[in-house]
């Protein structure tokens, strides 16, 4: 028996190098491996985008480009189902029972719900006694709406409606994942089942790639001047490259990098030979290196992997009727899981025919 791996990716807008070297590029690689011991469903979380920015003229185009961005990028719907979240109606009934199980302040403890909703309020600092009142507090302008709180219900019923159980996510999301096992736990022993079973992260192997951002600190995010998408085109690449933060340069040999330099040298040694790593490191270390050379040799190979992703998701992304078999067929496939998963539910937990 093959195991489901699954995961999913916000439709909030178009993805970036980080997206690409950390999942997209692994989930390639995973589909394509003939011995695999998975079956793999890809999918844009439109429903989760809407907890934070509901924006109608924007939601289609994000979910639009994600999906051009995953089949540019090699993921193949006659190998992996890609599918789009609304599209699985099954979702929305299993995520409304499931909430029946989930704790008011399980949720409110969760730490990305405690982030966004300071957002949500314009609150700053950490102090959490405080945000709990003002959640509570809040007038209709600044509210925290609900289906942000319940967003990792929202998130286990992805994973357990498809019966995964392998899900490849960052840091920033094993305590979702952690609710996610939690919650099939109380299921089960509440209704004296073993119907779910636990997901647990899934471990791609090898050295985690993280891809570092060019603001000199922490790891690529959507942050102004931060990012290189995958759309980037080669001027506006370039540039960011070019600015990328730096320091005044090694005064003395053998000097330790700042942070910023050493990201540099992360993303070189990600798109870049040994031999130019090489280069660059012994540069650093006679003292003798010139940024900018870097950030050209590094823009330069940056491109040579985002171009031709760039030139295939334009093709897709203006060829709607292509797209559109995609997702059909897609959605067809995870609602064949999504209806039996819900049918047990519903009968479990005590919603039976007539
Ligand atoms: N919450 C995830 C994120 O922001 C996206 C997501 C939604 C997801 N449902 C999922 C990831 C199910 C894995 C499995 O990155």
């Amino acid at each position: 028996m093959k195991e489901i791996v699954l995961s999913g990716i916000r439709a909030t807008g178009q993805l970036h190098l980080g997206n690409y070297y950390g999942a997209l590029s692994k989930f390639v690689k995973m589909q394509n491996d003939p011995e695999s011991k998975y079956i793999n469903y890809f999918f844009i979380a439109d429903l989760h985008a809407l907890t934070t920015a509901p924006e109608p003229d924007k939601l289609h185009e994000n979910v639009k480009s994600i999906l051009a961005e995953y089949l540019a990028a090699g993921l193949d719907p006659e190998k992996s189902t890609i599918f789009v979240q609304s599209d699985v109606p099954e979702i929305p009934e299993m995520y409304l029972l499931l909430n029946m199980h989930v704790g008011i302040g399980e949720l409110m403890r969760t730490a990305s719900f405690k982030d966004k909703a300071r957002k949500m309020l314009g609150l700053t600092g950490d102090n959490d006694e405080n945000i709990e009142k003002e959640i509570i507090g809040a007038n209709t302008n600044k509210r925290v709406n609900a289906g942000l709180l319940t967003y990792p219900t929202l998130m286990a019923v992805d994973i357990l409606i498809q019966k995964a159980t392998k899900v490849p996510v960052g840091k920033d999301q094993e305590q979702h994942l952690e609710l996610t096992r939690r919650f099939a736990r109380r299921f089960n022993s509440f209704y004296g089942v073993d119907y779910f079973s636990e997901p647990a992260n899934f471990d791609f192997g090898g050295e985690p790639v993280k891809v570092p951002g060019l603001d000199g600190s922490g790891k690529m995010g959507k942050s102004e001047g931060n990012c290189i998408y995958l759309l980037d085109d080669e001027k506006t690449l370039r540039k960011k490259v070019m600015r990328a933060v730096t320091d005044e340069g090694p005064k003395v040999p053998n000097s330790p990098m700042c942070e910023a330099v050493q990201n540099l040298f992360t993303l070189l040694k990600i798109v870049s030979t040994p031999d130019k790593v090489q280069y660059f490191t012994d540069a650093y270390n006679n003292c003798s290196i010139r940024y900018g050379d870097l950030k050209k040799e590094i823009a330069e190979d940056i491109l040579k992997v985002t171009t031709p992703i760039r030139e295939r998701i334009i093709d897709i992304q203006n060829d709607d009727a292509y797209l559109a078999r995609v997702v059909k067929a897609g959605a067809e496939k995870a609602r064949e899981n999504a209806s039996k998963t819900l049918r047990d539910v519903r009968e479990i937990m005590g919603i039976r025919p007539f």
